[in-house]
Formats: C-alpha cells, sequence, structure tokens
C-alpha cells in the first residue's frame, strides 16, 4: 500500500470515499491496523485514560505523546499518523510551534489541536511552517472543566451556529482535517457540506467524511461508561484482525456509524 498523505486525504474525499481513522499507541497495533487498511493513525491524548488510568486527557504531556508517536511510527508502514498536542501545550503559537516539532520528529505527519477561532492564528503559524493540523470542534475533552462535563455540543441554534464559524476559521488558517466530536448528526452534515477539508466524526453522524473510534472502545476492553458513539467491534469476531477490518467495511460502506451510535 503507498503511504496516505494529505493528497490521499484530499482525493479519498473527492472520491466520497469515507476516511478510517483509529487511535493508536504502540508499534504493534499500528503494524495490525496498517496491514487493515486503516488510513490514519491518531496518538490521541486518551492514552492518558485508556493507557496511563487518568480520569481526564488533563494530566498528559508532550513527552508521553512522543514517545507513543515514536512507537506508533515504528510499526507502520502507509497509513498516515496524526498525533495530538496535548493539554497546555499550545497556548501560544510559538509553543505550539515548539511542541508540534517535538512530535512531529518522533514521526508524526500532522498534529490535532483542539478549539476553534481563538486557534487561527496558531494554525496559520503552523501551517506556514510546514506543520499539517486537524482543529477538533465540537465535545473537546481538553475542555471538560470549561464545558461542566462530557456533553453533547452544537444543540442550540448559537452553539450550532458558533460551530460552524468556527471550522471555517480552521479551514481559512490552513488546516488539512477537522475531528467533530458529539454533535448532532444533522450539525455533522452541515458542516461536512460547508467545508472543503475532510470532516472526521466521532459521534457526529454518518455523514462526516470519515470516522474516529478509540482503539479500546472498539476492542470492548475499556471499563469505563460506554459512550453513545461507541461500538465494539469484537462482537461477533474471532480475532483483533478480524474486529479492525469490520470496523473499515463499515465505515467504507457507511453502515457504521448506525442511528443508536449519533445525537
Ligand atoms: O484523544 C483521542 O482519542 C481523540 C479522538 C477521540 C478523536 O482525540
Ligand atoms: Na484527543
Amino acid at each position: 500500500n503507498k503511504a496516505v498523505t494529505v493528497n490521499t486525504l484530499q482525493a479519498l474525499h473527492a472520491a466520497r470515499e469515507k476516511i478510517t481513522m483509529l487511535t493508536c499507541y504502540d508499534a504493534s497495533f499500528a503494524s495490525l491496523m496498517d496491514r487493515c487498511g486503516v488510513e490514519i493513525l491518531l496518538i490521541g491524548d486518551s492514552l492518558g485514560m485508556v493507557c496511563a488510568g487518568y480520569t481526564s486527557t488533563l494530566p498528559v504531556t508532550v513527552n508521553d505523546i512522543a514517545y507513543h508517536t515514536a512507537s506508533v511510527a515504528r510499526g507502520t508502514k502507509s497509513a498516515m499518523i496524526v498525533a495530538d498536542l496535548p493539554f497546555g501545550a499550545y497556548g501560544t503559537p510559538e509553543t505550539a510551534y515548539a511542541n508540534a516539532v517535538q512530535v512531529m520528529q518522533a514521526g508524526a505527519h500532522m498534529i490535532k489541536i483542539e478549539g476553534g477561532a481563538w486557534l487561527a492564528d496558531t494554525v496559520k503559524f503552523l501551517t506556514d511552517r510546514a506543520i499539517p493540523v486537524c482543529a477538533h470542534l465540537g465535545l473537546t475533552p481538553q475542555s471538560v472543566h470549561q464545558l461542566g462535563g462530557y456533553k453533547v455540543q452544537g444543540k442550540t441554534t448559537e452553539s450550532a451556529d458558533l460551530l460552524k464559524t468556527d471550522c471555517l476559521k480552521m479551514q481559512a488558517a490552513g488546516a488539512s482535517l477537522v475531528v467533530l466530536e458529539a454533535i448532532p448528526s444533522a450539525l455533522g452534515k452541515e458542516v461536512t457540506e460547508l467545508l472543503s477539508i475532510p470532516t472526521i466524526g466521532i459521534g457526529a453522524g454518518p455523514d462526516c467524511s470519515g470516522q474516529v473510534l478509540v482503539m479500546h472502545d472498539l476492542l470492548g476492553v475499556f471499563p469505563g461508561r460506554k459512550a453513545r458513539f461507541v461500538k465494539n467491534f469484537m462482537d461477533g469476531q474471532t480475532s483483533i484482525d478480524a474486529a479492525i477490518t469490520a470496523y473499515v467495511s463499515a465505515v467504507k460502506d457507511g453502515s457504521f456509524p448506525a442511528l443508536e451510535h449519533c445525537f
């Protein structure tokens, strides 16, 4: 398989082919997911919860992300590697740049940051300096204390309009990709139609350009409360390979997410 690049993502999007993304934290799973045809491996700061056992993503450091990114990179042949900048790592464009350089040097091809308009200057600063950016909007877990919990976002007209404006600003600033988390399906569809860059949904409905899940959720090994958007793809499968292949097929053929996974 050929290496997945930003051009591949744009081509898949133009062809209306769904893009598959999964979180990944180590070389063994990276190799397996790569073999199963997952296009994007995300070193999410969710590693703080699923690997380290914290109750939020806030304690995760740039060194944690860089360590796991290097592990994933060693196991990957074709997939694109996207790494989260963790909480506190992108308060200013300069800070974001220094931390993004660290995770790019660890093996990332793109970084992801959570937020909207306030990040426009940062997205421009990074993309001007050869660092592709994925913007994460909607439910942004690093903002849990400001949001007052892990809640569905964009339910009012005002917040939906704000989300759309934020997404347009991220695109205008140079973002290559947008992750939309926990928003009504109708809004996920509207944002996807509004933008020219692909959207990757997690609890954002079936009309996003692609989907992402946390690998532990997909494999049914996370002991916490199961979010509505989660599907355990191990159900009915006898191997992890088969579960990941089933996820890729379900995203590609549009059968995941189903109504029961949406808001
Ligand atoms: O950290 C993470 O796993 C994420 C995904 C849920 C998008 O940001
Ligand atoms: Na994250």
